[in-house]
């Protein structure tokens, strides 16, 4: 009898990831190799090293996930693949591969969208638990949801709907310019600090004065784009902006200036430079204050602090609000800017005190994974809707309507 098991290929950024997933529900293996200490002498994601890292790395991935799921090639009952958004090349060497293993071994291919991963993460996770429960989440996953997607490449929040066994998602808000983790990655830059920046941000931040620096968002011209001038970055082209509630629409590119200003205003530049050497020696943010200290100085904590303060502020209003206005009881926060733990608090706060259930990935499960592509895949796999031979990478793919 078959066993439900899918095996998860993921290659759109900087992490070449392979798991094998039972019925979308449990993780038998997850493997991750990071590209981190590549790419962070240069403060982000190089596309053409990402690439060569992926091809050195795929097969040994692949196979670590099938050893420490003890299954082989036999077991598997199909392979899935993010298609898009992300890297073209980076994209290509995990579709490439997919299709010759699905080939070659005769198994359906399933395609799947980045973004739908990430929803997907929270949703294995609920399922997970509640297996080990042994309570039914039939109740809670029949309602609709409100998914804020907060990653480097992405701060999207879609309304979430099971129908029939299939997820159908609608985007209601969206960044018009940054990503709030890109926006994370572009302050920890300017501040010396090392990449990527959220977790080096998040560790510091619980050092500093949140309220030092009265960042706001309220100056935000979405006018501008909703007046049918282009937007600013090739991302914002993607999707219909003027259909959407300008209430749920975000833009991080402002805050990423207003830091510089501040940093460059306040003669904080030096200490900035002096940092980046001791940052790229120690590739772990500090845990304890005094090792913050060292390499901080309280005005630089502060300004972190009230940074995350301000972003995480931000992120709470407009999703809370888009849930309000849509009637979701339900909000799922996933993507790698979720594992914040200022974000984790507050979003739970709220959430409790507004009476409504919010859910995270596992913190392991909220940056890029493969667990999430093949959790993502078992629907579409029950649903025979299989990726065609010509499959390719769609570097914008859009997700739902
Ligand atoms: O989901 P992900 O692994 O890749 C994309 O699809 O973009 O997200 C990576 C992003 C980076 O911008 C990183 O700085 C951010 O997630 N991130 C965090 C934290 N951990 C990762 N941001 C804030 N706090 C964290 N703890
Ligand atoms: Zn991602």
């Amino acid at each position: 009898m078959s066993r439900g098991l899918i095996l998860g290929i993921e290659s759109s950024c900087d992490e070449t990831a392979a798991a094998v997933v039972e019925r979308g529900a449990r993780t038998l293996s997850s493997v991750v190799a990071s590209q981190i200490s590549t790419h962070a002498r240069y403060g982000g994601v190089v596309p053409e090293l990402a690439s060569r890292e992926h091809l050195r790395a795929i097969v040994p991935v692949v196979r670590a996930a099938l050893e420490r799921a003890g299954a082989t090639f036999d077991d598997l009952d199909a392979i899935a693949v993010t298609s898009g958004p992300g890297l073209a090349g980076a994209l290509l060497v995990g579709i490439t591969y997919a299709k010759a293993l699905a080939f070659a071994r005769q198994l359906p291919l399933v395609a799947v969208n980045h973004l739908e991963g990430h929803i997907h993460a929270v949703l294995l996770e609920e399922r997970q638990s509640s297996a080990c429960q042994e309570t039914s989440s039939s109740d809670s996953a029949s309602q609709p949801a409100l998914a804020l997607v907060v990653s480097g490449g992405h701060t999207h929040l879609y309304l979430v709907r099971p129908v029939d066994g299939a997820w159908h998602y609608r985007l209601v808000g969206r960044t018009l310019d940054d990503a709030a983790g890109e926006a994370y990655d572009k302050v920890a830059k300017l501040l010396g600090l090392g990449y990527p920046g959220g977790p080096w941000i998040d560790a510091l931040a619980r050092f500093g004065n949140p309220r030092a620096v009265p960042f706001s968002f309220a100056q935000i011209k979405t006018k501008v784009h909703l007046g049918g001038k282009p937007p600013r970055t090739k991302a914002a082209t993607t999707a219909p902006i003027a259909r959407l509630n300008p209430r749920f629409l975000f833009s991080f590119s402002g805050i990423k200036t207003a830091v510089l200003r501040y940093v460059e205003l306040h003669g904080m530049r030096k200490e900035a430079s002096g940092r980046v050497e001791r940052v790229l020696a120690d590739f772990h943010p500090p845990k304890t204050r005094e090792a913050a200290l060292a390499l901080c100085s309280q005005p630089t904590l502060d300004l972190i602090a009230s940074f995350q303060h301000a972003v995480v502020g931000d992120l709470l209003k407009k999703t809370f609000a888009a849930a309000e206005s849509l009637g979701a009881k339900r909000i799922l926060v996933t993507g790698g800017v979720a594992a914040n733990s200022e974000l984790r608090a507050r979003f739970n706060a709220e959430a409790e005190h507004r009476g409504l259930r919010v859910g995270f990935p596992a913190p392991a499960l909220s940056t890029d994974n493969a667990a999430m592509i093949a959790a993502a895949a078992w629907p579409k796999f029950l649903a025979h809707e299989f990726a065609p031979a010509a499959l390719s990478a769609d570097p914008s793919l859009a997700l739902g309507s």
